[in-house]
């Protein structure tokens, strides 16, 4: 049995698309597999000088040995999956369940105007709407259209028959650990728990069937839309520090703080985290960019990590040093 899930840390935006994609090609699992909300999520994903953007699709897809597929749990929108199998070459390879969830134009009103726009800022893709539908038990799901019976399978028994076969499969999050509607800074979340124990729901993996939980989080936090981020910066300092980021999915700008221990001791808490993995150290340290051993790090960003560890009392396995897939540092043994 060698299942890895993946989880942000923070609220989002933490770079796990980067570090999955980095372990679907080191680790060349039979299966990566999505969980999380929906399209709502944003993945950037740099592969030599291709840049992909990802909202639905497992950023693990760059592996082309690997089945890539979405969980039960996860809402869909079927022009945006479709759109990204055909662009990122993932046809043949690309599966949901039929219980996922099915996004139709009624939902990406509803997640254009009012409250959930303004209020919560949300990413306006209808995937708060839809989980509402599914909640009120409305929501149609995949299983009701013929135009995707052929990419339809049965995901939980997949990933379950691969790892009773001793097959590695990798567990994708989505969003991050605040973002979770039960343990996030609600109202300002999103609309379904992001945490490990959600993600494994939302697959169809069960408890006693995880092996390692990776948690990932940023140099620095970042936070896009509204709702409280401790001490934060001004625009103008997230500036001058280098961390001014625009979301993926919206284009908004991303609000930033300094690493916070306090958030990271609760997510590891709420995610029963195995190993953490850090991302962006060349942003907070720029002659470490693209550095692929710990030795080669500088005193101050050596000292950035341990301090982390043993803060954390976990160790730091994986960490990102620029955003191609291949600027990482792997620590695990
Ligand atoms: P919704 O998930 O679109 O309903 O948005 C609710 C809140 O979660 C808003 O503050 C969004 O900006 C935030 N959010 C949802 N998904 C992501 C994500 O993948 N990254 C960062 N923020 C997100
Ligand atoms: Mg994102």
């Amino acid at each position: 049995m060698t299942s890895t899930v993946v989880v942000g840390g923070f609220f989002g935006d933490e770079g796990k698309g980067k570090i999955i994609s980095y372990l679907a090609i080191k680790d060349n699992p039979k299966i990566i597999v999505r969980g999380g909300a929906g399209p709502n999520a944003g993945h950037t994903i740099r592969d030599g000088d291709k840049v992909y953007k990802v909202r639905m699709l497992p950023s693990g897809f760059l592996n082309k040995n690997s089945k890539v597929m979405i969980g039960p749990g996860v809402v869909i929108n079927p022009d945006v999956l479709k759109n990204e199998i055909k662009d990122f070459g993932a046809d043949g390879r690309s599966f949901i369940d039929k219980h996922c969830g099915i996004i139709e134009e009624t939902h990406l009103m509803k997640d254009s105007k009012g409250d959930l726009k303004e209020k919560i800022g949300s990413t306006g893709s209808g995937t708060g709407p839809a989980n509402a539908d599914r909640a009120m038990r409305t929501l149609k799901l995949a299983k009701d259209f013929d135009s995707l019976s052929s990419i339809v399978v049965d995901v939980p028994q997949e990933i379950n028959s691969a790892l009773a076969a001793k097959e590695k499969v990798l567990v994708e999050g989505t969003q991050g650990t605040f973002l979770s509607l039960w343990h996030g800074t609600y109202p300002f979340v999103t609309s379904k728990d992001v945490t490990a124990s959600g993600i494994c729901a939302d697959v169809g993996l069960g408890p006693t069937k995880v092996d390692d939980v990776i948690v990932v989080f940023k140099s620095y936090v970042t936070r896009v839309g509204t709702g409280p981020l401790a001490k934060e910066l001004s625009a103008e300092e997230a500036q001058e520090k280098g961390w001014s980021e625009f979301g993926t999915v919206t284009g908004r700008q991303r609000r930033a703080a300094d690493f916070d221990f306090d958030l990271a001791r609760r997510a590891i808490m709420l995610n029963g985290a195995t190993q953490i993995a850090i991302t962006k150290l060349d942003v907070l340290f720029p002659d470490c960019a693209g550095k692929s051993s710990f030795d080669e790090l500088s005193e101050d960003a050596k000292s950035f990590i341990q301090n982390i560890e043993s803060q954390l009392s976990l160790p730091v396995t994986v960490i990102g040093t620029g955003p191609a897939v291949n600027d990482v540092i792997d620590r695990r043994s």
